[in-house]
């Protein structure tokens, strides 16, 4: 059963994806990138592991040739400037998306409930290459998981970044992985589910390109729009 209908003219507050919440998803992404980008640079400087390094094309910092000459090589100094600017951006941005998500209802009714039944009936249809999305306004039982894994993973980034940052005011939650090195592995292996997170998120998203489109517009309007979302303010 579909919820959808054309969206008359001036229905822009009731569409699935309102304006707001197209916005904090957008500036997520940008800071995500910003924050993986730069976050390479810094590990490249000081691996982890041996084996594991990322090609420097594809990181974010670095100072112009000018400040190279007065400062000598600064390393990932400008990746640290990347990373902690992009961070209050994702860090404000995600406590607003939070807090729209819970406050409109938007959470319980578009990434719950999850039944165990319906996601192996999203995988059946999947390895089937069957996998329909023909109501753009509910997810699927896989989608949801993916949602709700990756506002997890972005929790315990935001918290063992907070303990590399300041170990000793944030000590708590450096407590919460152990210490510092604990905190440093978490926030490496958090940076590689959520790259894991976009790469399946953006091969979906450009499978059905229907999806992408609704992100950008705001998609079909709602026949029953809960209060909250409805007039958004
Ligand atoms: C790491 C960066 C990203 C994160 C954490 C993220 C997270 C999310 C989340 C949580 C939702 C569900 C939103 C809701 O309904 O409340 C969503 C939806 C969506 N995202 Fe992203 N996203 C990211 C990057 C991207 C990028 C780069 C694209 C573009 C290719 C994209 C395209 C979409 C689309 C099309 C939807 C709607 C899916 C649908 O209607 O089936 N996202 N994203």
């Amino acid at each position: 059963m579909s919820h959808i209908h054309a969206p008359p003219a001036s229905s822009g507050r009731t569409r699935l994806h309102p304006l707001p919440l197209r916005l904090m998803h957008w500036i997520n992404a940008l800071a995500m990138i910003a924050l993986i980008g730069s976050g390479w640079k810094i590990y490249n400087d000081q691996p982890l592991f041996a084996a594991i390094s990322f090609p420097g094309d594809w990181t974010l910092g670095g100072f112009p040739e000018t400040a190279y000459k007065l400062h000598g090589d600064a390393g990932f100094g400008g990746a640290l400037l990347w990373h902690f600017s992009a961070m209050w951006v994702l860090a404000f941005n995600f406590i607003a998306y939070l807090t729209y998500g819970v406050a409109t209802g938007r959470f319980r009714r578009m990434l719950l409930p999850i039944r165990i039944s319906d996601i192996l009936q999203t995988i059946r249809e999947t390895l089937r290459f069957k996998l329909a999305h023909d109501d753009l306004t509910m997810y699927n039982a896989v989608q949801k998981m993916l949602y709700i894994g990756v506002i997890t993973l972005i929790i315990v980034q935001i918290l063992a970044g907070l303990a590399l940052w300041k170990p000793v005011q944030f000590s708590w939650a450096a407590a919460l992985f152990g210490g510092f090195d604990g905190a440093r592995l978490a926030h490496f292996l958090g940076m590689m589910g959520i790259c894991l997170f976009l790469g399946i998120h953006v091969l979906l998203a450009l499978l059905v390109p229907r999806t992408l489109l609704a992100m950008v517009t705001g998609g079909p309007a709602l026949h029953r729009a809960p209060a909250a979302e409805r007039n958004p303010t």
